[in-house]
């Protein structure tokens, strides 16, 4: 039995899951392939102390660069089973994976993988879903099997949500370190990480749910309608490190299944990063455990922009420890 793709096809693999979103795309994760399989790392020099000081959404950026990789594989005819959390002594080691060659593969899962390269974060406002129950329903089904728990937050929560939002981005405006942190990542085109103009509404804010970011140059019709996207919640009953990965694994796959059905996504964390915020959520949400991550989805008004925010080369995610 075949136990390892050949390096184009995994290179190519590796590329591609290069796209997944990170905070502030800050692509915080690291592959070291050896004889037997791949690793994935967290890059620890990737965490952002002032917005996420516990690294819970590096890991659930590294959950969703993951999920996103088994994708890419998947499509390439490579299945992989996977270990999370192998090496208790390493933090930073928190997956590894070995391949075998499968010839079952469905549409979905090739939809899904080509997904990947469309997908975009949109901060403008976003049109309502068409069909929403069948979509929310189907991307329940998605998500069951991995442990993570999907909510909709209900559209007469809508304002008081909002009023919580407003509130942490007036708190956030006078703590220095996060402006510090944000203005670094956000708002510029100099490196192939952070999140350039071009991504960014050109109000100090459009979506009234959305994080405060420095103005930037999206263009789109929608700038001044007001934002029909639905909203969900990703929750875990507890809220270990393994939530978190398996939580960003989960939203990994919302999006890309959300992407696949032409529909636009944006993930929103500010909210979670706050412990008040999060007792909010929680009782809104009536859930029990612990909010992970929101996500808008909706449709774009007008086409989805050709430009794509940037990623780093290969060469600096994809190591081996053999020749
Ligand atoms: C854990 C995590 C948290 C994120 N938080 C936010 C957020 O609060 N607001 C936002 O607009 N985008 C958020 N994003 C989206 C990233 O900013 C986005 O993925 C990154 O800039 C790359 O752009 P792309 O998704 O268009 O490829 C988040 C993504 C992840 C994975």
């Amino acid at each position: 039995m075949e136990t390892m793709p050949d390096r184009r096809t995994l290179e190519s693999a590796v590329a591609s899951a290069g796209r997944t979103p990170s905070l502030h795309n800050s692509q915080p994760w690291r592959w070291v392939l050896d004889a037997d399989g791949l690793t994935l790392f967290s890059d620890n020099d990737r965490i952002l102390p002032a917005t996420d000081p516990s690294g819970r959404q590096m890991l659930l950026s590294c959950g969703a660069v993951l999920h996103h990789l088994r994708t890419a594989l998947i499509a390439r005819h490579w299945a992989t089973e996977v270990e999370r959390m192998p090496d208790p002594t390493n933090r930073r080691c928190l997956a590894t994976l070995r391949f075998h060659r499968t010839d079952a593969v469905s549409d979905i899962d090739l939809r899904m993988a080509e997904a990947i390269g469309h997908r975009r974060t949109e901060r403008l406002p976003m049109e309502a879903p068409p069909q929403w129950e069948q979509t929310e329903s189907a991307l329940q089904t998605l998500v069951e099997s991995t442990g993570v728990h999907l909510s909709a937050i209900a559209e007469h929560e809508r304002p008081a949500l909002e009023e919580l939002s407003r509130r942490i981005g007036g708190e956030r405006r006078s703590d220095a370190a996060y402006q510090t942190e944000l203005s670094w990542w956000a708002g510029h085109g100099m490196y192939p990480d952070g999140i350039p103009p071009d991504a960014l509404p050109p109000g100090q804010r459009t979506v009234a749910t959305e994080r405060e970011f420095p103005p930037g140059s999206a263009t789109g019709d929608s700038a001044e309608a007001e934002d029909r996207a639905a909203i969900l919640l990703l929750s875990t009953t507890t809220d270990t490190r393994l939530d978190w990965l398996r939580s960003g694994e989960a939203l990994s796959a919302v999006l890309l299944a959300c992407t696949a059905r032409g529909l636009a996504t944006c993930s929103v964390t500010h909210l979670t990063e706050s412990e008040s915020a999060r007792v909010f959520l929680r009782d809104t949400a009536r859930i029990e455990g612990a909010p992970q991550a929101m996500i808008r989805v909706g449709v774009r008004s007008g086409p989805v922009p050709d430009a794509a925010t940037p990623r780093r080369p290969i060469s600096e995610i994809l190591f081996r420890t053999h020749p």
